[in-house]
């Protein structure tokens, strides 16, 4: 597969939230915009409330309302507060698999005042289907999504 163009893709997303203050709609878009370039299974924010990951903005199947500090790969990029990137979730101790089509998945944490108040969840039908280039871009994604949370 080639690399995707994340500079691209950036501006894309920067030049649909930069206008306008609402969260909700910026982090939509925001899926919408990665789900149909990356083509993957499932595209999605949760949210930080409490002791819990909330489902926000999402595109692709039904998923987990909620899930629990440290647990799955959401929960332990959230306790680590780094990205997790999983070549074979079924090998990932304690994944929660709210699709059994999902076989890799990448987590990114994102903070505001220094503290991770949500995390971007990709998950794919392919296996290993994050490398280096999706790993620098989607952090560079996040970094800008800082900027506007
Ligand atoms: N697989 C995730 C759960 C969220 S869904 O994939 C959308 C996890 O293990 O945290």
């Amino acid at each position: 597969m080639e690399n995707m163009n994340y500079n691209l893709l950036l501006k894309q997303i920067e030049s649909l939230t930069a206008t306008e203050s609402n969260l909700i709609a910026n982090l939509a878009n925001t899926t919408s915009i990665l789900h149909d370039e990356l083509k993957v299974l499932w595209t999605g924010f949760y949210f930080v409330e409490n002791d819990e990951l909330v489902l926000g903005p999402f595109q692709g199947p039904v998923a987990c309302t909620r899930i629990g500090f440290g647990k799955g790969v959401c929960g332990k990029s959230w306790e680590s507060e780094e990205l997790v990137c999983v070549d074979d979730v079924h090998k990932f101790p304690g994944h929660i698999a709210c699709s059994s089509r999902a076989n890799s998945e990448i987590v990114i944490p994102i903070k505001k005042n220094g503290k991770v108040t949500l995390v971007l969840d990709i998950d794919s039908e392919d296996y290993a289907r994050f490398n280096s280039n999706d790993i620098s871009g989607l952090q560079a994604i996040c970094s800008y999504l800082e900027t506007i949370i």
